[in-house]
């Protein structure tokens, strides 16, 4: 099999996002009502941490290894999802948004996968093997507004571009600008990497002008200070989180950043509204 992003997975910012769509699931599962969970950018599904890819980058050392080497009860649930992919104490294998995703997935609710690449694609077809995801090849902008109003009646759309392209966060204000005229009540996930704090207020400044009221902005600095051309962090925009989520936040995103300090940094992790 071959892992085309191994050398990516189970970094800080995998730990930071998959921990919070684990809580964010858990507080919209309070209620009964059955959910559509799109995820537009959904990879392969399944990383082998131990490629020589990933082990020359070390990535994991830096995130899931850490979440591993904590003991916070509040990453309990994290580590039980990547313990659930893996047959020993250490992970060997990182699973993916999807597996995050079907893990929680009730009889009730529905699970659509998005992957474009046709190499990634065949990968996740593979990794999702026996669950009852569907899985679709599409563009993620196209299908993302394709399937909105979601067929329940509420969903969670999960969108995690590689922010390869430069038009790439253009795309994003553009169809979220839409998405919300068809769906103005759907909770919306939106990963972002951090370069530099005056490149993310420049963002920030175009989405607010969306006028989306209920925006929460999800911010994890990993260094004290800018460190210029470097990756400094990652965060999430989340459209619409529900309330029993928010109020769970803030002990949870301490853990995290407790568990993912770099050495000699504090760093922050903080979660904001887009509009004050
Ligand atoms: C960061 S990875 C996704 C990781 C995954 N969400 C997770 O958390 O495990 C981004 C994926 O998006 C795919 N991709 C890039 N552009 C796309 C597009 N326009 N439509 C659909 N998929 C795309 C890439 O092939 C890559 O597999």
């Amino acid at each position: 099999m071959n892992y085309r992003h191994s050398f990516h997975a189970g970094n800080s910012a995998d730990v930071v996002k998959h921990s919070l769509l684990i809580a964010l699931l858990r507080a919209l599962q309070q209620k009964e009502g059955a959910l559509t969970l799109i995820d537009t950018h959904a990879g392969c599904g399944l990383y082998d941490l131990g490629g020589e890819q990933a082990q020359r980058t070390g990535e994991a050392a830096h995130g899931v290894l850490r979440a591993f080497a904590d003991t916070n009860p509040l990453l309990d649930d994290y580590r039980a999802a990547v313990r659930a992919v893996n047959d020993g104490a250490e992970p060997h294998l990182y699973p993916g948004s999807p597996q995050f995703l079907a893990q929680l997935l009730r009889p009730q609710d529905l699970l659509i996968l998005n992957e474009k690449h046709p190499e990634d694609v065949a990968i996740l077809r593979d990794a999702m093997r026996g669950s009852p995801a569907a899985v679709h090849a599409r563009d993620a902008y196209e299908l993302w507004l394709a399937l909105l109003p979601t067929r329940t009646a509420r969903g969670v759309v999960v969108v995690d571009p590689p922010y390869e392209q430069t038009d790439e966060r253009d795309r994003i204000v553009a169809t979220l600008a839409a998405a919300h005229r068809k769906w103005a009540h759907g909770v919306t996930v939106i990963w972002y990497p951090l370069k530099d704090r005056a490149t993310h207020q420049q963002w920030k400044q175009k989405l607010r002008r969306l006028g989306i009221p209920k925006f929460l902005v999800v911010e994890h600095w990993l260094y004290d200070a800018d460190m210029p051309g470097i990756y400094n962090g990652a965060g999430l925009f989340i459209v619409n989180p529900p309330y029993a989520f928010v109020q769970a936040l803030p002990p949870l995103l301490e853990a995290l950043r407790a568990a993912l300090a770099p050495d000699g940094h504090r760093g922050e992790i903080r979660a904001d509204w887009l509009h004050d």
